[in-house]
């Protein structure tokens, strides 16, 4: 395995792609393993380095990221939140098709096979929705199972995100179903239903999504289903997959009768004879694709015939009756007004593209964005140019190339900035990951004191896993920043005393004598916490909860801890050397903790904050409980508490928790759909505990 450190900045182009080539069928291979016979090769924690060793890559060739890339797949993220279901029959993909040629082609191949000499064929041309793909199994007409394709062998279970889509029947209507059926078909997010959940979480100061697809993605794969059932998921039917009987004679009145039994069946599929045909649909598509409401991205020509599926089969992974007739990411040329670098709540800085607005595809762009100050350079966009502009998979439109015929005289190479553009002007640095590695990403230094960055900062500082302060969630703290109120943490309980803010905020509408006394109240009751929470609370990257508790525990007070920390900004080397030496702390602790503490702004506002607050001392390990200095994995459903408290309860009585089963792994607590953990635990000769058993333990 290439060790995942920061080579990636010596790849060059082709020896990128060829990474990318062999990560993408040696991650395949290993989902393989791992899904179908439950046997993976590697653990845990190097699958997720060869993940990220990709990811890296991905991020410094944007360009190179492949169609099937391993990081795209929704089927192959590993979740242990879904237990795995074997689809009775797999679900396959699909043959690409580009061109007229192509669908005359396919049109050929299946004559040919079938030996049909000049009879013409008929085809069913579908849209081809842009959404992940489920199978819903009803036993005896009721719905007893819903599941993602996963790698199309072993999917997720994820039935009770599955029932709270409204077209979904949990009960088949009509007659004529088989006792047994997989119905087949996609999960997606109408453009409207889209917009506006990402109206709504922007709102809310929650993380927007780039498409439909990956929010219809990730609403169906949350944990809660009331999360999903939030969401308004729609469900296209087009296939099946296991059945105990034929239920009729062609693809074409199939689709009839899944609609019959009450499922949404798309309104433009249509019966078409021949190549003709064929064409004939796809044109037609490509002129409702901008009315249709929701993203197709082509359109699936099947052979109608069933008898004629059967005798036509499968090559490999996709059926050869059917093919998937893509459409062209739409393009248009236009000229680039200006760059602008735009700082995001992450302190992330991006080019965007200002445009003369142009429409492409029937919907107008004015900006592109450019990725990264690399990717400025290596396309050598200027100011000026005439440059093509790509909107693909209704994703944000992204700028192709550069027409170098047009490049105006005395264009000149764009500078990009060395300082952020907000007003604290911070030299800008190149982000790292966890893993210590570079990446394109270009960030603002100055966190809390950064004004763009100010609103993610507060909104992480009085979340539940931080301050937890009850009552102030974005929409408050947004209210009160705009009224000059509260600009940073010290702020919040500066509030909470101060009279005459209390009465402006007692007669402001929304609010009234009650909830600002619990304000008042759930913010007193946060004057006194603890080390870890306030570590964590200050947002330094990388630092995460677990680290924060390791931290302090590490340094036990405050003083300490700040003291530390301001060595460590002044690159006092035993400094690093003590940090370096706690449990998973990395150089990119290190350096995010320099970063952070070598900001005037950031010292003063946590000194501010001090100022305001009792913080307590670390609590010592627990060394007398039965776990203490044990390791333990989790793995499969708990059922009497969450991942989280189970976590906490371990760690607070002393053990350490892991995510992965090794040689130093102590306990394995499995519960029910625990996978390949448990086979190696068994094989390590660990000891293995049920959630009952692990409770008795500890009492
Ligand atoms: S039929 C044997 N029909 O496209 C394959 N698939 O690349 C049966 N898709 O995973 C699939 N719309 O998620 C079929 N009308 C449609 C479709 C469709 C979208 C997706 C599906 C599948 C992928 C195949």
């Amino acid at each position: 395995m290439p060790d995942p450190t920061p080579t990636v900045e010596a790849l060059d182009e082709p020896a990128a792609l060829e990474e990318l080539t062999r990560l993408a069928h040696a991650l395949a291979a290993h989902d393989l393993r791992y899904y179908q016979d439950q046997a993976p090769t590697i653990s845990d924690a190097d699958y997720d380095a060869l993940k990220r060793w990709n990811s890296a890559i991905e991020a410094r060739f944007p360009h190179l990221v492949r169609e099937n890339s391993p990081s795209l797949a929704i089927g192959a993220t590993r979740s242990e939140s879904f237990a795995p279901v074997t689809h009775g029959v797999p679900m396959l993909s699909l043959d690409n098709a580009f061109s007229d040629e192509d669908a005359a082609e396919f049109d050929a191949r299946v004559r040919r096979f079938l030996r049909l000499g000049d009879e013409v064929v008929a085809y069913t041309a579908e849209p081809k929705i842009d959404g992940l793909s489920a199978s819903l199994r009803y036993e005896d007409g009721a719905l007893v199972r819903g599941a993602t394709r996963g790698d199309g062998r072993v999917g997720e279970d994820i039935t009770a995100n599955i029932r709270t889509l409204s077209e979904v029947p949990h009960r088949l209507a009509g007659q004529g179903w088989p006792k047994l059926i997989e119905v087949r078909g996609e999960v997606y997010l109408g453009h409207a239903e889209f917009a506006a959940l990402n109206a709504a979480a922007a709102a809310a100061g929650d993380k927007t999504y780039a498409n439909p697809r990956n929010a219809a993605s990730g609403s169906l794969r949350q944990i809660d289903p009331a999360i999903t059932a939030a969401r308004p998921l729609r469900f296209f039917a087009y296939a099946w997959g296991e059945v105990s009987a034929r239920f009729a004679d062609s693809q074409w009145q199939a689709l009839a009768m899944l609609r019959a039994w009450g499922f949404s069946v798309t309104p433009q599929a249509r019966r078409e004879l021949g190549v003709a045909g064929l064409l004939e649909a796809y044109a037609a598509l490509e002129a409702a694709r901008p009315h249709l409401g929701f993203d197709i991205d082509g359109v699936v020509y099947k052979v109608d015939r069933l008898d004629w599926q059967e005798r036509l089969g499968f090559v490999s992974r996709s059926p050869r009756w059917a093919v998937a007739r893509k459409f062209p990411a739409e393009r248009a040329r236009t000229i680039l007004e200006a760059i602008d670098i735009q700082v995001g709540r992450t302190g992330a800085v991006t080019p965007v593209a200002r445009l003369k607005p142009v429409s492409v595809g029937g919907v107008v762009v004015v900006n592109a964005t450019l990725h990264n100050a690399d990717e400025i350079a290596r396309k050598d966009v200027r100011i000026g140019d005439t440059v093509v502009v790509q909107r693909a998979g209704d994703v944000i439109p992204q700028i192709v190339e550069v027409v170098l015929d047009e490049r105006p005289a005395g264009a000149e190479a764009f500078v990009y900035p060395v300082h952020c553009p907000c007003p604290l002007q911070t030299p800008l640095a190149r982000e790292t990951t966890t893993a210590g590695i570079e990446t394109v990403v270009r960030r603002c230094t100055g966190e809390f004191a950064c004004p763009f960055q100010r609103i993610e900062h507060l909104r992480h500082f009085v979340s539940r896993r931080a301050f937890d302060i009850e009552g102030l969630g974005v929409k408050q703290l947004m209210a009160f920043m705009e009224e000059g109120w509260i600009g940073e943490p010290a702020d919040i309980f500066r509030l909470a005393r101060d009279e005459t803010v209390l009465d402006l905020l007692r007669a402001r509408d929304g609010f009234g004598e009650t909830s600002v006394r619990n304000l008042k109240a759930a913010i007193e009751a946060r004057r006194t916490i603890g080390l870890d929470r306030f570590i964590f609370a200050l947002g330094i990257r990388h630092v995460g909860e677990t680290t924060a508790l390791v931290m302090a525990r590490g340094y036990g007070d405050v003083e300490t801890f700040l003291a530390a920390m301001d060595r460590i900004a002044a690159r006092d080397p035993e400094a690093m050397e003590e940090l370096d030496a706690f449990d998973q702390v990395g150089a990119a602790v290190i350096e995010a903790a320099a970063a952070y503490f070598g900001e005037d702004h950031s010292r003063r506002i946590v000194q501010a904050l001090k100022a305001e607050l009792t913080i307590r001392e670390a609590e010592k390990p627990k060394s007398d409980t039965p776990v203490a200095g044990k390791t333990i994995v989790f793995t499969g459903a708990l059922e009497r508490m969450t991942r989280d408290e189970a976590k906490a309860k371990a760690e607070s009585l002393g053990a350490k928790v892991a995510s992965s089963v090794s040689k130093k792994t102590d306990i394995v607590v499995a519960g029910p759909g625990a996978g390949s953990k448990l086979k190696i635990a068994a094989e390590l000769g660990l000891t293995v505990l049920t959630e009952e058993e692990w409770l008795a333990m500890i009492g």
